[in-house]
């Protein structure tokens, strides 16, 4: 049986649910790990998944982690965080341990940074795949010809299915209540084929800007030609992009629309594997978020 207590440096933590945590320190407790999420952000993640927080005896947030099910039999973990000042005490592992309790006959899939990467394979995760954060101040992309016999168009609120099947058979699992409140919050384009939806790209507020993501393509060509406008729309802006695609056409258009590789981290399994995706089509050409895929 997991304590719901645990003595954290000098102090006992407590185990707390996140959505009763303050926004304001969850902002706190992001910010001193140095990650950009707004209190807005933080706020999209409650509301699209559950997590944990641990409470000092005073009320200050000293740690948090969340997890994101999708489906019967699958979950994202993500936003595994303790404060530098508290790093190295079992609290991470603490954390962890409760939401695999809490997600327990689930496989599981997250993106490791660097810090966490041995805490995971400590819990019996597998790496998959290196993703790239790719970020900077957004330049205009070169013009590319639309693909053989295919259109971009903006997304309409009747695309909604098509969305959800491209994101459902590229990644695996029925994200359709994540994507229903990523698509109020974002911009998106279609790339059709005879009126047929082939490949999908959103783009909404995220951090210091903005994010470029999910983004569901079977082809570079198709991939690049659906995040064009998204780009050429927030040119002279901050925009990030969180790629799987390390190599090839995609990350060469990525790399020429000024956003450069700024960190990597490894996208990891526990259980089923989560990326089969190099063999399916369509694929994941960049992630909603590195929390949720
Ligand atoms: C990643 C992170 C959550 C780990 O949290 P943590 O509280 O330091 O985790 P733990 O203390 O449980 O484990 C970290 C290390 O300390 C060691 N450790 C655990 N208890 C210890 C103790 N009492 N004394 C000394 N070391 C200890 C662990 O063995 C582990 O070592 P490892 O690096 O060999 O795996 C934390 O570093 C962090 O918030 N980093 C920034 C945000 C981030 O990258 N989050 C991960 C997102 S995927």
């Amino acid at each position: 049986m997991l304590d719901d207590t645990f003595l954290l440096d000098a102090f006992t933590v407590q185990l707390r649910e996140i959505m009763d945590a303050d926004l304001d320190a969850l902002h706190v407790l992001s910010l001193s790990v140095g990650w950009p999420h707004r209190p807005e952000d933080w706020q999209f993640l409650r509301e699209v998944g559950q997590g944990v927080v641990a409470l000092d005896p005073i009320g200050r947030v000293c740690g948090s982690a969340m997890w994101f099910p999708f489906g019967d039999d699958f979950a994202t973990v993500g936003m595994v965080i303790t404060p530098p000042r508290l790093q190295a005490n079992g609290g991470g592992l603490w954390l962890m341990r409760h939401v695999l309790a809490r997600t327990e006959g689930r496989s599981i899939g997250l993106h490791a940074t660097q810090a966490a990467h041995r805490l995971y394979l400590s819990l019996g995760f597998v790496d998959e795949r290196i993703v790239h954060q790719c970020q900077g101040e957004a330049m205009m992309p070169p013009d590319v010809a639309p693909p053989t016999g295919a259109e971009v168009r903006d997304l309409q609120p009747s695309d909604f299915a098509a969305l959800c099947e491209l994101d459902r058979r590229a990644r695996g699992a029925d994200r359709a209540s994540l994507l229903a409140s990523l698509v109020t919050r974002s911009r998106g384009t279609v790339l059709c084929r005879e009126g047929k939806p082939e490949a999908v790209a959103l783009c909404r507020p995220f951090g210091r800007g903005f994010v470029v993501g999910p983004v569901i393509a079977a082809t570079d060509e198709d991939a690049i030609a659906a995040v064009r406008p998204l780009v050429a729309a927030h040119a002279g802006t901050f925009l990030r992009i969180d790629t799987g695609q390390t190599e090839g056409d995609f990350a060469h258009f990525v790399s020429l629309c000024g956003l450069p590789v700024y960190d990597t981290v490894t996208q990891m399994s526990l259980g089923r594997p989560w990326a089969p995706e190099a063999a399916r089509t369509p694929a994941v050409y960049a992630l909603a978020s590195h929390t949720t895929g």
